[in-house]
C-alpha cells in the first residue's frame, strides 16, 4: 500500500510569528479532520524549523525546502542535513523547479543532496517537471525520466524506496492552470512505468508519486482520484489552513 502524502511548500513565505500562527491553525484542525492514514507535511522556511517542529504533534510532519549536498564545513550560508535532523525535520524537497531555475541545481547536485538526506534518515521529496515549451515539443516525458535516471537511479532498490517523488509541471506552479486528471495521471504512470524499467513493478508500485501545480480544495479530489497519484505537493493553497486541510480531506 503506498503512503498518500500531502505536502505544503510555503516557499519564502511567512515570518517565524506568522508561520506559527498558520501552523497551529494547521495541527489543531487536522487532528479532527484529516483522515489517519493521510500523512500531513509542511515543508516551510528554514528559520521557523526549530520553533515549528516543536509545536506540530505527531499528526504533522516537518519538511524543510532544500539542504546542502556536504555533511559539514565552510560552506556560508549553507545548511546541511544532520542540523535539519536535528531540530525534528522528517523530509526535505530536494530539486524543485525553483531552485532548478534560479539556483543553478543540478542533477549531479540533486543526486548528493538525495545521498545525504537518506544517510542522515530524512525522506527526500524529490521534484521533477517539465517546462510548457517541452510539452509542446513533445518532450516532456523524456525529460522528466532524465531527471529522474541522473537524480535518482543510483541508488539501490532499498534506499529508492525511502523516497518520495513529485512530478510538478513548471507551467502549472503558481499559474493557476492545473494539469488536467488525465495529463496528471498520464505522467505519473510513465514515470511509475520509468522506475519499473530501473528497479521491477514491485518497487515502482510502493513508491509515492506526488502532483505539484495549482492544487486547490476544488481540483483535488479529480487529482487525488487518480490510480497513479498519491498525494500532493502544495504551493499557494498551503498558506490557508483551511485550504490545505480541505486537499488533505479530499482523499
Ligand atoms: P502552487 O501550488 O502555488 O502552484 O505551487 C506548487 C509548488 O511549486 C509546490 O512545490
Amino acid at each position: 500500500m503506498r503512503k498518500k502524502v500531502i505536502a505544503g511548500n510555503w516557499k519564502m513565505n511567512k515570518t517565524l510569528e506568522e508561520g506559527l500562527a498558520l501552523a497551529s491553525e494547521v495541527v489543531n484542525i487536522a487532528k479532527d479532520e484529516v483522515p489517519a492514514d493521510v500523512n500531513l507535511v509542511m515543508c516551510i522556511p528554514y528559520i521557523s524549523l526549530a520553533a515549528i517542529s516543536k509545536i506540530a504533534g505527531d499528526k504533522v510532519a516537518i519538511g524543510a525546502q532544500n539542504v546542502y549536498q556536504k555533511e559539514s564545513g565552510a560552506f556560508t550560508g549553507e545548511i546541511s542535513a544532520s542540523m535539519l535532523k536535528s531540530v525534528g525535520v522528517k523530509y526535505v524537497i530536494i530539486g524543485h523547479s525553483e531552485r532548478r531555475e534560479y539556483f543553478g541545481e543540478t542533477n549531479q547536485q540533486l543526486a548528493d543532496k538525495v545521498n545525504i538526506a537518506l544517510a542522515n534518515g530524512l525522506t527526500p521529496l524529490f521534484c521533477c517537471g517539465e517546462t510548457l515549451a517541452q510539452r509542446e515539443k513533445g518532450i516532456h516525458i523524456d525529460f522528466v525520466n532524465t531527471q529522474l535516471t541522473e537524480g535518482l537511479f543510483h541508488l539501490s532498490p532499498e534506499d529508492f524506496k525511502k523516497v518520495v517523488i513529485a512530478y510538478e509541471p513548471i507551467w502549472a506552479i503558481g499559474t493557476g492552470v492545473t494539469a488536467s486528471d488525465e495529463q496528471a495521471q498520464e505522467m505519473h504512470a510513465k514515470i511509475r512505468e520509468h522506475l519499473a524499467s530501473k528497479y521491477s513493478a514491485a518497487v515502482a508500485d510502493e513508491i509515492s508519486i506526488l502532483y505539484g501545480g495549482s492544487m486547490k480544495p476544488d481540483n483535488a479530489k479529480g487529482l487525488l482520484a487518480c490510480k497513479d497519484i498519491d498525494g500532493g505537493l502544495i504551493g499557494g493553497a498551503s498558506l490557508k489552513s483551511r485550504d490545505f486541510i480541505d486537499i488533505a480531506k479530499s482523499y
